[in-house]
């Protein structure tokens, strides 16, 4: 799958763009601040509905305009696929597939996949448990409508018990309500564990090789799944917590505190790793990624790589670019001196101004 071209009206600091994509490598540079990162926010949006910074829609319309469009046009197993997005300030946002609205935004995943790599990726393993659970929710979200929902509700049911926790200080009566919202609780974070447990699991089977080869063959590395409950002693956990969670006023176990724990030749390296193993792994883990959304899709993801060249040693950058393969990729920097020696093929190149993009090629 490949993106043909984008449109975007009213989007951020465009007022207005159409670019034209390259299926290979596209760079797009330019100074700071004149809207690189904001194309493949457009993309990530269109991919998955939702920012990769977690912006909301209001901020993500340009601050002069009411409203903002994406129009995205697809290559997808050779037929033309189009996505459309109508974002509004105040209101959800629409969406059309192929001139056919949607009755849910969730309906869209799995039509445009792409993998976002930012130099904020690189620090996922020394980084809190927050950020390894969102990367993981994050890339089952798009695989998986299934657990986007299952997490949709599971959060909002949290949030909901959360609330009835503070209410209960006022109101013992309150207590007896509970139980409802542990019975759907409990359930819903059963299907989150199961399936986070799964995706540990067709993780493992690709970054080994991965990362065994980005180390030089020095390094054999093994995600382990740490879930603060398992499915089968979650309702006990959840029960023994009761009169801790009243007094915390807030739901204090479920697999909104899960963890991910990397362990390279034995060692958890997020407390005993080195600086360059850190950021060796997480980059092996964005590698594997590509390569999950292959096995799993049956299609190729969009690469979309953030400013991060010039975040990695010259080692570690041919490792990445070696592998893009026949992946459509899309870069973004400051200057074009990290592809003077020409380690790829480089398609197309533009530069961005001020919301402006000039194709030079
Ligand atoms: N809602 C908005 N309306 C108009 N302009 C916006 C909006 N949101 C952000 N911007 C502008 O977009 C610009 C930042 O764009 P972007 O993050 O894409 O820059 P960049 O080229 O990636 O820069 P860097 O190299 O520093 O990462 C800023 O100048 C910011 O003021
Ligand atoms: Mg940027």
């Amino acid at each position: 799958m490949i993106i043909k071209s984008l449109e975007l009206e009213n989007f951020r600091n465009y007022k207005s763009l159409n670019i034209e994509f390259d299926k290979g490598v596209n760079i797009l540079y330019g100074d700071n601040a004149q809207g690189k990162t904001n194309i493949l926010e457009a993309i990530y949006v269109s991919a998955t509905t939702k920012s990769h910074k977690g912006a909301k829609d209001k901020e993500i319309i340009n601050f002069e305009a009411d409203e903002a469009h994406i129009k995205t046009y697809l290559d997808k197993e050779g037929l033309e696929r189009r996505v459309d997005m109508h974002l509004r300030k105040s209101k959800s946002k629409g969406i059309a597939i192929d001139t056919v609205r949607l009755k849910k935004a969730a309906q869209l995943l799995g039509l445009l996949n792409v993998v976002f790599f930012s130099p904020e990726d690189l620090s996922i393993i020394k980084d809190a448990p927050a950020q390894r659970r969102r990367f993981v929710d994050m890339e089952l979200c798009q695989l998986d409508q299934s657990y986007l929902y299952d997490l949709n509700q599971y959060n909002k049911i949290i949030a909901q018990r959360n609330k009835l926790l503070k209410d209960m200080y006022n109101n013992q009566d309150l207590k007896n309500m509970l139980g409802i919202w542990d019975m759907q609780i409990i359930t819903y974070g059963q299907k989150i564990i199961k399936r986070r447990r799964l995706f540990v699991e067709q993780l493992n089977e690709i970054i080994d090789e991965i990362h065994y080869k980005l180390s030089g063959g020095k390094e054999k590395i093994k995600v382990e799944y740490a879930p603060y409950v398992s499915e089968d002693n979650f309702e006990e956990m959840l029960k023994k917590a009761r009169e801790k969670d009243i007094k915390l006023k807030s739901t204090s176990v479920g697999p909104h505190k899960d963890d991910f724990i990397f362990i390279v030749n034995g060692i958890d390296i997020r407390t005993y790793g080195s600086q360059g193993q850190q950021r060796t792994a997480a980059l092996s883990l964005k590698l594997s990624e590509i390569e999950l959304v292959k096995k799993i899709t049956g299609d190729n993801p969009v690469l979309l790589l953030d400013d991060v060249l010039s975040e990695l040693d010259s080692n570690r950058q041919n490792h990445l670019l070696n592998n893009i393969g026949d992946i459509q990729t899309i870069i973004t920097c400051t200057g074009l001196e990290d592809f003077v020696n020409n380690r790829i093929k480089i398609n197309k190149i533009f530069k961005v101004e001020t919301g402006v993009v000039i194709n030079e090629n």
